[in-house]
């Protein structure tokens, strides 16, 4: 049997190893009985064309999951490479996870943080066992696309932006 201090060494390794691989961070949000709800994930993968099918994983700890994934409409927003605060805002226990930065929202609830590089009203459509995590699938009822937008990037716990030759980074995602 595995201690539990040397679970936590592996949940630790295991975390590094997996923050190997580069991630956007996408925004879930949504107006639930008028407050605003969200969280940021970088669990976020395209699925299925058609149906039009989405995933995130949430950690079965997560206190604003339950209430989220109640939610009959969620916004989903991929952030911007100057999005950093609203990232780490998103992740924090303290405070207005909004604080600073303007939305819009939805008829069916969802929240969609401007600024962002794409924009996806989405509605549950199945949940899955992960682990310590839910698999939550949502089919996507409205798509709003803003290409020239640069995505931040998730890589080794560290915020970055893509580089792009002709055109320099906005501002340097803080990391
Ligand atoms: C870049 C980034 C990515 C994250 N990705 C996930 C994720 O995929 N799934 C998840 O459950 N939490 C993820 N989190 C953590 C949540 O945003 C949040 O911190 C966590 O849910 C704690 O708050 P809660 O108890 O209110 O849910 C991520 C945080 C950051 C900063």
């Amino acid at each position: 049997m595995v201690s539990p201090p040397a679970r936590q060494d592996h949940a630790r390794s295991l975390r590094e190893a997996f923050s190997l691989y580069p991630t956007g961070v996408v925004a879930l949000a949504a107006s639930i009985g008028g407050e605003r709800v969200g969280m940021a994930v970088n669990s976020f993968t395209s699925v299925s064309l058609d149906p039009a099918l989405v995933a995130v994983s949430a950690a079965r700890t997560s206190r604003t999951w339950p209430r989220l994934s109640a939610a009959p409409e969620l916004g989903m927003s991929v952030l911007a490479d100057h999005h950093g605060d609203l990232s780490r805002r998103l992740a924090s226990r303290e405070g207005d996870r909004f604080a600073g930065h303007r939305w819009t929202d939805t008829p069916g609830g969802a929240l969609l943080l401007e600024g962002a590089a794409l924009w996806l009203s989405c509605r549950p459509h199945s949940r899955f066992d992960g682990g310590d995590h839910e698999i939550a699938l949502y089919e996507i009822v409205d798509v709003e696309v803003f290409s020239q937008v640069r995505p931040l990037v998730f890589h080794q716990s560290q915020y970055r932006a893509i580089e792009h030759p002709e055109q320099p980074a906005r501002t340097a995602a803080a990391s």
